[in-house]
């Protein structure tokens, strides 16, 4: 049950990766079809051949596009993890995906996740069981939809020492906030507007009242700080209050009103703690974030060395799957920079594998 993507003829001699996609919704859809189509550049980047051995998914019988092939369908997830050397989990939720996750990983594969509630609420047992077994550990697309943050704060900063950063993370609530900024329209005339345009879910709860935010601060937090900072940890309010009036007299103070997510650390006697809050926010207008408008996301980072430097880009947007699975798929890219890519699985395998030790997860202690 394997379908070699049109980079395989292309791309005789080098070795075999097989990939198991669970799940085959927005996000896993696009990612199939980018290694249906780009099969052959990936497979010269990446040194391996990119084979999709199954995907995983609640309901067979379902048609889901020329780039999910019935063949490949499966309920079987268990086993489909275990056979792979890398595992794209693009499911959602918190179970089966993490008991998944760290199957895969135990058995050796190397693991590219966009679940920011997953990791948000059990991200350390992930970093660990990568770090435990010598494997990759992936998560891109999980922090700042198109946004490549996770590699140049993990790699470029790795030397400097981050204070704080601040982050427009969630597109719908800054479309929404955006929208009321420039028309004076009602929070819920905003959000009826986003919803229509594909912006905001037919239940945005999990946008407006600032949870999606919220993960993605816990995540900023232990990739800035390295340090294990819980969703539970993160002070969380959402936009629902925030009215045309709000705005309007922020606008007479030289203020723009945005969602953040703010994690920094506190100094105290004693020592240091992090904190990690997220709600609307005053920014003065001619902070870099206030300009940040639509559904795009910026991730703004204060550090020692470096400064002030700032990370912009496309963010959510339910009708845009694009950009959000680039960024899922960019930890097969990550891979093109360690060399040679084998096999995680020796016992299937015969060629090796070299692990860059720069793109592993981020440290578990402080
Ligand atoms: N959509 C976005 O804009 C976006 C952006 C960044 C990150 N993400 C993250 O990416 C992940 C996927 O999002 P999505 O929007 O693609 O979700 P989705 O459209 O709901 O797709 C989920 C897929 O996973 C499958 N699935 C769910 N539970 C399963 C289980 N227990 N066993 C087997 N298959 C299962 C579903 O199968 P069926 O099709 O059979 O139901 C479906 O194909 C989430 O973690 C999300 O937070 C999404």
């Amino acid at each position: 049950m394997s379908l070699h993507h049109s980079g395989s003829p292309a791309s005789p001699g080098l070795p075999i990766l097989r990939v198991a996609v669970l799940g085959a919704g927005t996000v896993g859809t696009e990612v199939l079809r980018l290694i249906s189509q780009q099969g052959s550049e990936l497979a010269h980047r990446i040194g391996g051949r990119l084979e999709v051995t199954g995907v995983a998914v609640r309901e067979l019988g379902r048609d889901r596009g020329e780039h999910v092939p019935a063949h490949l369908l499966t309920d079987d997830a268990e086993r489909l993890v275990r056979e792979a050397d890398l595992v794209i989990e693009v499911m959602g939720g918190i179970e089966p995906a993490r008991s998944l996750l760290l199957d895969a990983m135990a058995h050796g594969a190397s693991v590219v996740t966009a679940n920011k509630a997953l990791l948000a609420q059990d991200g350390a047992s992930l970093y660990e069981a990568a770090d435990a077994h010598g494997v990759d550990l992936y998560f891109e697309a999980a922090v700042a939809g198109a946004i490549p943050l996770v590699r140049p704060v993990r790699e470029s900063l790795a030397g400097d020492r981050i204070q704080r950063v601040l982050g427009i993370v969630n597109g719908t609530t800054n479309y929404i906030l955006d929208a009321m900024t420039r028309s004076g329209a009602s929070f819920d005339d905003a959000l009826a507007t986003a919803q229509e345009l594909g912006y905001a879910e037919a239940d945005p709860t999990a946008d407006v009242e600032g949870h999606d935010a919220a993960a993605k601060a816990s995540i900023l937090a232990s990739l800035a700080f390295h340090s294990r900072v819980r969703l539970a940890d993160v002070h969380c309010e959402g936009i629902t209050a925030v009215t045309a009036q709000d705005i309007a007299a922020a606008a007479r103070m030289g203020r723009t009103i945005k969602l953040l997510s703010i994690v920094e650390r506190i100094e105290e006697e004693g020592g240091e703690r992090i904190s990690a809050r997220v709600y609307p926010a005053l920014i003065p207008d001619e902070h870099p974030l206030a300009s940040v408008a639509e559904a795009y996301n910026a991730v703004f980072i204060e550090a020692d060395a470096a400064g002030s430097l700032m990370f912009y880009g496309q963010g959510a947007g339910v009708h845009r799957p694009p950009p959000r699975s680039s960024a899922t798929w960019s930890p097969p890219r990550a891979l093109a920079c360690t060399g040679e890519w084998g096999p995680a699985n020796p016992a299937t395998q015969s060629s090796s594998r070299s692990r860059s030790t720069s793109c592993a997860a981020p440290s578990t202690s402080r």
